[in-house]
């Protein structure tokens, strides 16, 4: 199956130092200090797919030895859009690459009846409208978060979204498509499938417990 087939705006970002650090990232001997610090370069490397195609406008400046009209970024500033918690873990990487973006959080849980996402916490910047929002979320697995929180955004006033995980199962990324098919959907892998208890496999394990060493 191509990746066209799964979400029709999917980018898998194959780059051999992404590709090497997120099999760090999922080895099980992998220590807490050393995931997290994995989990913010390889962040820091999708920030930079993420943000290929922002719009680029030219300036006139003077070098110390004479002007030219040289390119830079115009138009719509970012906003990053964590959904809690493990979203903060990418979060920072994101962030070491374009420091003076703004930054939201998103809380959900699930109901354990409906099993549909609840909202506990929401806030985002007041110009997330004017801004090209990308929301965060270290594992795209059922998909049910991912499309509740790329919904909220939108319903802020957010024209622009895209949505950037490390791994994806193939049914959240058909419940985005489903959802939200003009949102590009950046990820470093797309996994086997969600195992019973809704685990991605073979995975990396739960993200935030293995982040915040809560387990
Ligand atoms: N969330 C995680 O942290 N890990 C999974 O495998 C699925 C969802």
């Amino acid at each position: 199956m191509t990746t066209a087939n799964l979400h029709p705006r999917l980018t898998v970002v194959g780059h051999p130092l992404v590709q090497h650090k997120l099999t760090l990232l999922r080895q099980r001997e992998t220590s807490t200090g050393e995931f997290r610090r994995l989990a913010r370069e390889i962040s820091l490397l999708m920030a930079y797919e993420v943000t290929r195609d922002l719009p680029l406008e030219t300036r006139r400046i003077e070098t110390p030895l004479e002007p030219m009209d040289s390119p830079i970024l115009s138009g719509k500033k970012l906003c990053f859009v964590s959904i809690l918690r493990a979203g903060d873990g990418i979060l920072e990487g994101m962030l070491d690459l374009v420091p003076s973006a703004r930054v939201g959080h998103i809380g959900l849980y699930r109901d354990p009846t409906t099993l549909a996402p609840v909202e506990y916490y929401l806030k985002l910047p007041e110009d997330v409208r004017s801004r090209l929002a990308v929301v965060v979320d270290p594992m795209l697995a059922t998909g049910h978060s991912a499309a509740a929180a790329v919904e909220r955004v939108k319903q802020a006033g957010a024209e622009q979204i895209s949505f950037a995980c490390l791994l994806a199962a193939p049914e959240g990324l058909s419940i985005m498509a489903e959802a939200h098919p003009e949102v590009p959907v950046f990820t470093c892998a797309v996994d086997r499938c969600l195992d019973d208890h809704a685990y991605i496999r073979p995975g990396l394990g739960d993200a935030g417990d293995r982040l915040y060493g809560t387990k």
